[in-house]
């Protein structure tokens, strides 16, 4: 069950373009997820892909949380998460951590927020923070805001903002390449696909031509008298 629903979002979600054709793009935002999540998280669904043997990702390099680990709130498993959730979600959620001293890890979130997940990105991204520490005071609607009117990039981490938004941008791919790999296998099985009926028609026109001159033509008229 989940604590929260997409509605509970803060801010607006930001768009991000998938494109599940770009190989390069979903090998290394599989990269990033091994680097990144795959301590804490699993993709089950996802180990026998093509994509995931490339990467070497096994079933034995996955944890497993006991239901009552993480305080009742273990890593879930991601192999759909960017089907229940969207990517557009996924995208704007890992960039919209921010410093919140009263959540025990130190962050909160303001896509899903008080989530239990640490903020993964502090080296990277470095530190946001709420632009006006009033916010919450203040009664505002849910989602209608953009992030970026609400927190700041405070301290700068060791990659630039845009290559961090590329990193981010990198494993939501990833994710949603997992979370449906056939769009994969179905774009492999077009050109067979054709070519099998090319080959088809080509035999069935070459076979008309050897035996159907007889066949179609009329039986020779009968003769004048
Ligand atoms: C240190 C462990 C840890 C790491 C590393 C981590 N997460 Fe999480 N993640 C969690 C926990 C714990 C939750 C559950 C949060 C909750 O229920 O409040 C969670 C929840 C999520 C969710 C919400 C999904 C849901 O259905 O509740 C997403 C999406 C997610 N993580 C993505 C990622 C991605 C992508 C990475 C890598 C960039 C990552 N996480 C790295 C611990 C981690």
């Amino acid at each position: 069950m989940f604590a929260f629903a997409v509605g509970d979002s803060l801010v607006a979600l930001d768009a991000v373009k998938i494109d599940t054709t770009d190989q390069a793009r979903i090998l290394r935002g599989g990269q990033h997820f091994q680097q990144t999540c795959l301590s804490c998280h699993s993709l089950v669904d996802f180990v026998n892909d093509p994509v995931a043997k490339e990467l070497g990702l096994s079933k034995e390099q996955m944890p497993v949380w006991p239901e009552d680990s993480w305080n009742g709130h273990p890593p879930p498993d991601l192999s759909l998460i960017a089907l229940s959730m969207s990517p557009d979600w996924l995208f704007t959620y890992l960039r919209t951590y921010y410093v919140d001293k009263a959540r025990p890890t130190g962050y909160n979130n303001l896509v899903y927020p008080n989530t239990n997940m640490p903020n993964p990105f502090v080296d990277m991204q470095g530190h946001q923070v709420l632009i006006n520490p009033n916010y919450f005071d203040k009664n505002h609607a849910h989602g209608e805001q953009f992030w970026y009117r609400v927190i700041k990039l405070k301290e700068t981490g060791r990659l630039s903002p845009a290559e961090f938004d590329d990193y981010v941008d990198d494993i939501v791919q990833f994710l949603t390449y997992v979370s449906d790999p056939s769009v994969h296998a179905r774009r492999q099985i077009g050109p067979w696909v054709l070519g099998y009926l090319t080959l088809f028609i080509m035999v069935t026109y070459a076979y008309f031509r050897l035996v159907g001159k007889d066949y179609f033509q009329s039986p020779k008229s009968p003769p004048p008298h």
